[in-house]
């Protein structure tokens, strides 16, 4: 059947968090006042000296193609940035500027992933981890976490994960979906895990600039530098500085897999925009007085949800670390029935009740391997907070 598509399509889905705001967009547009929890980006607009240099760049004329793994600025600028965050010190040549944080993840997939190979994931997370991972051919290994040790992965159940196929370990913190973010003595304990097995250990980091109540954000880089031999560090502009349309991210490996994701990507991307390359360039030397001003009021919006969340009955949540993600248990108002007479079986079934009956949009726990929970994503402004929080109370107070 030469009009057949390639196998590799039958072992992924669409990603889950694109699907609900596709819903939710459809809905607004058709004139409902749709508050929506569910996009993983920052609603604040780009700051403006980083808007300006992204024009600069059209007017200088560089619209032209860039090396593949970006132009050499921005390349030293992220590894002198890395290397002040993380401690260690990195070289502009293993830098690979990316489409994206995802770029550098899918770029990542094809060069190391194969067959017979197994990737470690904490759960929940992020929707692209196993989908990338099964593109590729291995196979996705989950290791469960629960909200009552905080969402975080136990070095005990890392431990058992691991087999001689274990390619690589995949972690995220601050995390998406659970906010959950590790400290230095929980990152030193997974590192002994991970020094006595050979694999690779992939640290994404996109959203370590976004930390709440003083936490002291550590990368494990900086915590085990004896295994960065064989880390590689996903980052990007997009979510610290509102940037997610722009498209850069990155990724810093050691130098034979950095050319291999290179390779890769000259196969697929050449590079990513190059106008986008300089705003990213002018984002790294942005004074940190915006970023402290988002932050801050991610915080105020994070308190403000959290607090409203837990005042419904069958609603469970704790205290996310970082990011803009609160992930809570709502298997307390599963099986219960609504007034129009349907049982919410599962949380896909309440998202999709709450979107229709209370026009909120969340996404369900299971797509990202937690079912009986939901994901709200708090880049909405306070006045929507407040109003959502009371029609999701009211949603709920009406369920039998
Ligand atoms: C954990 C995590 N990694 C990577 C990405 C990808 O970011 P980018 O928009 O830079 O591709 C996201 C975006 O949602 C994310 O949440």
């Amino acid at each position: 059947m030469p009009t057949r598509l390639a196998h590799r399509l039958s072992v992924i889905v669409p990603s889950a968090t694109l699907a609900i705001n596709a819903r939710a967009q459809a809905l607004k547009a058709s004139g409902v006042d749709v508050i929506s929890f569910g996009a993983g980006e920052p609603d604040f607009d780009t700051p403006s000296n980083i808007r300006d240099a992204g024009v600069e760049a059209i007017e200088k004329g560089r619209t032209r193609y860039t090396p593949v793994a970006g132009v050499s600025e921005l390349r030293n600028a992220i590894a002198a940035h890395s290397t002040a965050l993380r401690g260690v010190a990195m070289k502009a040549e293993n830098v690979v500027v990316t489409v994206g944080a995802k770029g550098a993840l899918f770029n990542l997939a094809l060069s190391l992933f194969e067959p017979g190979d197994e990737v470690v994931i904490p759960a929940p997370y992020w929707v692209s981890y196993p989908e990338q991972v099964r593109l590729a051919g291995a196979e996705p290994v989950f290791v469960e976490s629960s909200l009552d040790t905080g969402w975080k992965m136990r070095p005990e159940a890392l431990a058992r994960a691991l087999t001689p196929k274990t390619k690589a370990v995949v972690l995220c913190t601050p995390s998406n979906p659970t906010g959950a973010a590790y400290s230095a003595d929980e990152l030193h304990a997974l590192a002994e895990v991970l020094r006595a097995h050979d694999c690779w250990v992939i640290l994404d980091e996109i959203y370590a600039a976004l930390v709440y109540d003083g936490f002291v954000q550590q990368s494990m880089m900086r915590v085990a530098p004896d295994l960065a031999a064989r880390m590689v560090i996903i980052d990007g502009v997009s979510k610290t500085y509102a940037m997610t349309g722009w498209r850069v991210g990155w990724s810093i490996a050691p130098t034979p897999l950095s050319k291999a994701m290179e390779m890769v990507q000259s196969q697929g991307a050449t590079s990513t925009a190059t106008p986008s390359q300089w705003a990213a360039l002018e984002a790294l030397r942005s004074p940190a007085l915006e970023l402290d001003q988002m932050r801050s009021i991610f915080q105020l919006r994070r308190d403000r949800l959290l607090a409203g969340l837990r005042s419904i009955a069958g609603i469970r949540c704790g205290t996310p670390e970082g990011a803009f993600y609160a992930f809570c248990d709502v298997q307390g108002l599963l099986g219960r029935r609504t007034p129009e007479g349907q049982t919410l079986s599962d949380d896909a079934a309440l998202a999709a009740w709450l979107l229709d009956a209370a026009h909120v949009a969340v996404v369900p726990g299971s797509a990202f391997g937690a079912p009986g929970h939901m994901r709200l994503s708090y880049a909405v402004s306070v006045e929507q907070i407040d109003r959502a929080v009371e029609r999701i109370a009211k949603a709920v107070a009406s369920l039998a």
